[in-house]
C-alpha cells in the first residue's frame, strides 16, 4: 500500500515559519514521524516537497501511489490546476492543514481542493498527517 505525502509551498520553512500558527516541529522532524508511523502500520510512504504549483501537478500525474496525503498550503486556495490534477488520477485524496483554516482570514476559508477530496483534516497540527495516515489504511483497504 503506497502512501504518497505532499508538502506544498512555504511548507519547508515549518519550525521556524510563523511557529505560533505552525508550530515548532520541522519538516524534517515531521516527515520522519510520517515515515515511522507509515511502516508500524505496514505502508509505504513517499514524501514530496515543493515551492512551484507545477511540480506538485506533475508529481501528482507521475507518481505510483494508492491514497494521496496534501497539505496544498497556499495553493489550497488558488489551484485549479492541483485540483484537476487530483480529479484526472482518481485515487483517494486527503487534504490536511496544520491550522484551522476555518477560524483565519476570509480568503483561507475556500478551498479549491476540498470539493475533490476524500476528506479534510484542519487545526490538528502535525498530530493531523498522522491521522490522515491512520485514515489512509482504512480508506486504502476497504
Ligand atoms: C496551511 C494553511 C494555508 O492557508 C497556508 O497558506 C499554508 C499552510 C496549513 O497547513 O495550515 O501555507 O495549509
Amino acid at each position: 500500500m503506497k502512501i504518497l505525502v505532499i508538502h506544498g509551498p512555504n511548507l519547508n520553512l515549518l519550525g521556524s515559519r510563523e511557529a505560533s500558527i505552525y508550530g515548532h516541529t520541522t519538516l524534517a522532524d515531521l516527515n520522519t514521524q510520517i515515515l515511522d508511523l507509515s511502516r508500524v502500520l505496514d505502508m509505504e510512504a513517499e514524501v514530496f516537497q515543493s515551492n512551484s504549483e507545477g511540480a506538485i501537478v506533475d508529481a501528482i500525474q507521475a507518481k505510483v501511489f494508492d491514497v494521496l496525503i496534501i497539505n496544498p498550503a497556499a495553493y489550497t486556495h488558488t489551484s485549479v490546476a492541483i485540483r484537476d490534477a487530483i480529479a484526472a488520477v482518481g485515487k483517494p485524496t486527503i487534504e490536511v492543514h496544520l491550522s484551522n483554516i476555518y477560524k483565519r482570514e476570509e480568503f483561507r476559508k475556500e478551498s479549491f481542493i476540498a470539493g475533490v477530496a476524500t476528506g479534510q483534516i484542519s487545526g490538528l497540527g502535525t498530530e493531523g498527517y498522522l491521522l490522515a495516515l491512520r485514515a489512509a489504511k482504512i480508506i486504502a483497504l476497504q
